[in-house]
């Protein structure tokens, strides 16, 4: 099967990106990981790139006078390397409209609870999890949707849900959907692979 050409874009960790690796080594994905961006030189993502061969890229604005001269970087960078999916796994700045339309449906992020809700500004990482425990909910989850101009908000891909129990902290809470995470997002990007993902109206359909 074609393998799906992927840049994918982390801030830390990059516990997502790695199970991305682990399932593509395994044959469970077929996809190859072209490039992995990240904003932060000193992001564990960027190293575990390094260590199977992947090439690694920091890119930040600061490196930049303007945001018009980042985008260019990063559309010349996803060119390149043929880029046919843009994969955020716990990328933690905003993508511009510019870079956003130049690869329209074509840039997928994850989210740590089943939106629409517990998303949008300052839901990210552990502070999610904080407002799910807040809010009392009985389940949470993982969300997969592609990335428009309106932060957490594109068509939703792909959701899978988690049971909060009641002795959970945000932490415990974090490392259980973190899992489900690992699992989603491959499945996800499968579908890509097999061209399965189809967008209409700001939905997206999956073809049988
Ligand atoms: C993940 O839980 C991801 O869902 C979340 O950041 C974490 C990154 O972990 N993303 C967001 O909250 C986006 N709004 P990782 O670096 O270990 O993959």
């Amino acid at each position: 099967m074609k393998k799906i050409k992927l840049a994918v874009l982390a801030s830390g960790g990059g516990t997502n990106l790695q199970s991305i690796i682990d399932n593509i080594e395994a044959g469970r994905l077929s996809a190859e990981i072209k490039v992995v961006i990240s904003n932060n030189s000193k992001a564990y993502a960027l190293e575990r790139a390094r260590k199977h061969n992947i090439k690694d890229i920091h890119l930040s604005h600061k490196m930049f006078e303007t945001k018009e001269e980042f985008d260019e970087k990063l559309l010349e960078i996803f060119k390149e390397n043929q880029i046919e999916l843009v994969v955020l796994a716990g990328y933690m700045k905003i993508l511009s409209p510019t870079v956003i339309r130049a690869y329209k449906n074509r840039i997928i992020n994850i989210h740590p609870a089943l939106l629409p809700h517990f998303g949008g500004k300052g839901m990210y990482g552990i502070h999610v999890h904080e407002a799910v425990l807040k809010a009392g909910a009985k389940v949470t989850g993982v969300t997969v949707h592609l990335v428009d101009e309106v932060y957490d908000h594109g068509a939703i891909i792909a959701q899978r849900c988690v049971p909060v129990e009641d002795q959970d902290t945000p932490e415990t809470l974090a490392a259980r959907v973190l899992k489900t995470e690992h699992q989603l997002y491959s499945e996800a990007i499968q579908l890509f692979a097999e061209e399965k993902v189809e967008v209409k109206d700001n939905r997206v359909y999956i073809k049988k």
